[in-house]
């Protein structure tokens, strides 16, 4: 017989790994707390899948994300992945910063073998835990075939979705995780796993793992917005900014005066709509004084970071480069 394919699952915190004193609370409950090889042992079916070892990587709450856990996890990742006999990597990580860190790790590793982010929105105590279907959902896929060559997926709630499209859509719901403009990749049901689709824009070169991360915030434009934020940005040294830009990309005209000056002292400047979906304009339909500012393409201002700050690492030019970094979003 055959042996059983091996999936290293690297463990990083979060709800899928929560607890609570009243199992019928799914909201009041303490964040990466319970060890992986406790999370596993609670789904016995994972011994028919995969041969399954694990690394706990960290145990944190995903809204304590932090730069050097990204770059651990990365190295952690790219050891695993050139291991001669493993078929794919499963990371459990905390919903809340999941879609930053599945994108981290899309526009940074070669991914020769499939790497799987899964998560839960309950407990591991809870009444109704997701977390152990999805934990299992999550080594179907990265074990399967198809998942080659897709990228960083993400698995929850019985969907497949690429990292660069999924959002967390809703506070507590199962189905929290959405993709956008496209809807997930496949589904898993049991043994069935099902890519339908490849992920939209998956070419890209991989870009290094900084080394100095470059200092990038995001702002939002709404009524009447002062412009003290990003004149104290500016003054303490950001090298980019994103905009949670209103509709397609539009920032109120006091921004745009804060920014222009922002952009003349070498702030690289990137407009991303805070609607959720959709498109922002290159150049902007409604205001044309913001083409100066690089358009997110439909990458949402979280996402849009994540980028902005790899590419201002690998090349601090490119903040005084619009063109050159337009080029880069509208092809990441
Ligand atoms: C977290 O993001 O670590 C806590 C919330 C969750 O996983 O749902």
């Amino acid at each position: 017989m055959s042996q059983l394919p091996r999936v290293v699952i690297l463990a990083t915190g979060g709800t899928i790994a929560g607890a609570s004193a009243n199992p019928a609370s799914s909201a009041r409950y303490q964040a990466a707390t319970v060890p992986v090889t406790t999370l596993l042992a609670a789904v016995p079916a994972l011994q028919s899948v995969a041969r399954v070892e694990a690394e706990q990587v960290a145990q944190v709450d995903s809204k304590d994300m932090v730069f050097s856990l990204w770059s651990t996890l990365a190295a952690r990742v790219q050891y695993w992945s050139v291991q001669p006999d493993v078929a794919g990597i499963v990371i459990t990580h905390g919903t809340d910063t999941l879609e930053e860190t599945a994108m981290f790790l899309q526009l940074t590793q070669a991914c020769p073998v499939p790497v799987v982010l899964t998560a839960a929105m309950r407990p591991s105590t809870s009444l109704s835990a997701d977390g152990p279907l999805n934990l299992l959902d999550a080594v179907r896929v990265a074990a399967h075939p198809d998942a080659c060559g897709k990228g960083v997926l993400v698995v929850l709630n019985q969907q497949i979705h690429a990292a660069r499209d999924v959002v967390k859509a809703h506070t507590s719901a199962v189905d929290a995780f959405v993709s956008v403009p496209c809807g997930p990749l496949g589904f898993v049901q049991d043994e069935l796993v099902r890519i339908a689709r490849a992920p939209v824009r998956s070419g890209m070169a991989p870009l290094p793992v900084p080394q100095h991360w470059p200092d990038v915030e995001i702002i939002a434009s709404y009524a009447q917005p002062g412009r003290i934020v990003v004149d104290a940005l500016v003054g303490a040294g950001v090298r980019g900014l994103v905009i949670a830009a209103a509709g397609n990309g539009s920032v109120h005209e006091t921004l745009v005066a804060a920014l222009r000056d922002a952009v003349a002292a070498g702030v690289a400047v990137v407009r991303s709509s805070r609607t959720g979906a959709g498109h922002v304009a290159i150049p902007p339909v409604v205001d044309p004084v913001c083409g100066t500012f690089v358009s997110a393409a439909d990458l949402n201002p979280y996402k849009a970071r994540v980028l902005l700050l790899l590419a201002l690492a690998q090349d601090p030019g490119l903040a005084s480069d619009p063109e050159r970094l337009q080029g880069l979003f509208a092809s990441s």
